[in-house]
């Protein structure tokens, strides 16, 4: 995380000389004067597993630590179920697992059990497993039994009031490892939370398990895909890239520990899973192919970073032969995700059910590698830049931090930052110089409350994306991070993230909203704008759709009163009487959003009336606003 040097708070209104403070606000917008092409790819998604995004996420896998994990907690989410008189033990088995990549299992040992009185294992899901009624969920397991016939059954079990909202028995478990499937179809049971999945059988028996799983319904109906709520509201973002698959989580803390692609596709039987650098064990479920597929979906296209051979805990690889199976690495990933069904990895892909080759204009070499104090990231850089630039010179390639020996195309840089610098750094890109690489913005966030964003976040974000778009020329993608959070206590390790979700449902937080609005009305073209702020904290930017007649004027009003601005949009010719307004605003920069109060600060769209080129329109308190007008 790179953090920029507060710097000193815009001047307000009390602090300048009364006849400059008197005067109002003005805003004047040379419509036929464009400045630049607004990026097309300017606002975009930014991923890793983390604040689990993923597992007890996106990824609408319900139960948790479906792959029986390893090390500290493993197995906290697995409990033993005996009814009556019967009697079972649940341990984890490391003699026997489904495959080479999952060595390990749950020994589920009954030694007393009836029909009437059965024992098994349930499974607790992410702070609960939500259940709708009317809903048909898949779900799947490997196992083996000493007790070949014995039948398993799986119902989904409601935590206060036991009602079981649905159940299905699994029959011809023998003594090899083998998948069996299920369905569980609820009926007219009250939508709920806290829910177990519970897995008993019928008579004394041992039982061996892995990958214990359960899907509900998912966006597109993907097997094993994403959820549908999540998913609504990153398409709402109109995102045009998703960068992936991190942040630190491509770095791991150990060179052992990196984002290893080919660990991550084919079955899940393959996928050996891996610790993650925020503390927890990924379950891979999110592999390389989902998340194109989740780019697919949104019809949006990768951002692809290639791990690079540096690690959080200042592990890295010496550029030259100990650097170039890596290369080959990223090269063979490139060819996974674009190469056609007649290239080694493109076959793979195919065989992983994907023929089509995905869109893929922009790699990522690494991340913060300014980080890596050994220096060597030039050298990493080149080596991977020569060889990527050699098989793929249609793509542009991303550097992290800057580099001497090689020009990126891109450079991604990072900002967190208090609300007051965000203010300050609206204006960071204003004097950049142009003749450098491009700028992608990978990760930025105003990081006021958690563990969402509040409503001063928000306005220092919009204020901050003003900026952005006036810069469109040369920040050519932008991606606020962290994109989510699981709200349940133990789910954050990250504060201040997009959106906030339990496993039932999920809200967008002000800064999310501000995103939505911006994010929707982009523009094609830059047009030239003069804000008089009058030192008051307002934020402008102004964008037209030429070829739809469209101008989109957004403005930032990060002060407490009510700001009555003089717009005159200069060389529009005739403008549209009817236009709108979207405001999301609230009380006090302390509002906010919650999972039990999701709907505080919302935008709100009004219908106004513009009387001609030049109007006051009067923007409220704490408000980001966009105008969409007709010329
Ligand atoms: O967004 C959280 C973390 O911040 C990312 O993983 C990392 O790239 C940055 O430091």
């Amino acid at each position: 995380m790179k953090k920029l040097t507060v710097v000193a708070a815009t001047l307000g209104a009390l602090a300048l000389p009364s006849a400059f403070a008197a005067q109002a606000p003005s805003l004047t917008v040379h419509v036929d004067q464009p400045t630049a092409k607004v990026s097309p790819m300017l606002y975009g998604l930014m991923t890793e597993e983390i604040n689990y995004s993923y597992d007890g996420g996106i990824y609408a896998e319900l139960v948790r630590d479906r792959a029986i994990g390893h090390g500290f907690g493993a197995l906290s989410h697995w409990a033993m179920v005996a009814r009556g008189n019967a009697q079972v033990n649940v341990s984890g088995d490391d003699a026997t697992g489904p495959s080479g990549a999952l060595t390990r299992s749950l020994k589920v040992s009954v030694t007393a059990a009836t029909a009437a009185a059965p024992a098994g294992v349930e499974n607790d899901g992410y702070w609960g497993i939500a259940v709708r009624p009317n809903t048909v969920y898949s779900g799947s397991f490997y196992a083996k039994t000493d007790s070949s016939g014995v039948p398993v059954t799986i119902s989904l079990q409601n935590d206060e009031t036991g009602v079981v909202a649905a159940t299905a028995t699994v029959n011809g478990l023998t003594g090899e490892w083998k998948q069996y499937t299920y369905t569980l179809k609820t009926g007219d049971v009250p939508v709920s939370k806290n829910n177990h999945l519970i897995l008993t059988i019928p008579r004394p028996a041992t039982v061996w398990l892995n990958l214990v799983s359960l899907f509900p319904p998912t966006y597109h109906n993907r097997v094993h895909g994403n959820r549908i709520d999540l998913m609504e509201k990153l398409a709402a973002m109109h995102p045009r890239f998703l960068r992936l698959p991190g942040g630190n989580y491509l770095e791991g803390d150990h060179i052992a520990d990196h984002f290893d692609w080919k660990k991550t596709i084919g079955p899940w039987v393959d996928r050996p899973t891996h610790p993650s650098p925020w503390g927890y064990r990924s379950s891979d479920g999110m592999g390389l192919l989902e998340y194109l597929e989740w780019c697919e979906d949104l019809k949006i296209e990768p951002v692809l970073a290639v791990y690079a051979g540096y690690s959080l805990m200042q592990e890295h690889v010496d550029p030259g032969p100990a650097l170039e199976p890596y290369v080959q690495d990223a090269l063979d990933e490139i060819e996974y995700v674009t190469g056609s069904t007649d290239t080694r990895w493109g076959a793979e892909r195919a065989k992983d059910g994907h023929p089509a080759p995905f869109p893929l204009h922009y790699v990522e070499i690494g991340n913060e590698d300014e980080f890596d104090r050994s220096g060597s990231y030039d050298g990493r850089f080149a080596q991977f830049y020569r060889a990527i630039r050699q098989h793929y010179p249609g793509l542009q390639l991303i550097a992290t931090t800057p580099v001497k020996s090689v020009t990126p195309d891109v450079l991604d840089e990072h900002f967190y930052m208090p609300a007051e610098q965000s203010f300050h750094e609206a204006h960071h890109y204003d004097h950049h110089p142009r003749n450098g690489p491009k700028i992608f913005v990978g990760e930025w966030a105003t990081r006021e409350g958690d563990p969402t964003p509040n409503l001063e976040a928000a306005l220092g974000d919009a204020a901050w994306m003003t900026g952005l778009e006036r810069n469109s020329d040369l920040i050519i993608m932008a991606s606020y991070a962290p994109l989510f959070v699981n709200v349940n206590p133990g789910g954050m390790q990250w504060a201040t993230d997009l959106i906030g979700y339990d496993t039932l449902t999920s809200y967008g937080s002000p800064s999310y909203w501000a995103q939505v609005m911006f994010g929707a009305h982009l523009g094609t073209e830059v047009v030239q704008t003069d804000l008089a702020d009058a030192g008051l904290r307002i934020y402008a930017s102004v964008t037209r759709n030429a070829a739809h007649r469209k101008l989109f004027v957004k403005v930032v009003n990060a002060t407490s009163v009510a700001q009555p601005i003089a717009i005159d949009l200069e060389g529009a010719g005739k403008v549209g009487a009817q236009a709108s307004l979207t405001t999301l605003s609230g009380k006090t920069p302390n509002a906010t959003n919650s999972i039990t109060d999701p709907r505080v600060v919302v935008p709100v769209q009004y219908p106004v009336t513009i009387a001609g080129p030049k109007f006051t329109e009067t923007f409220v308190p704490y408000s980001i606003n966009v105008l969409d007008l007709s010329y």
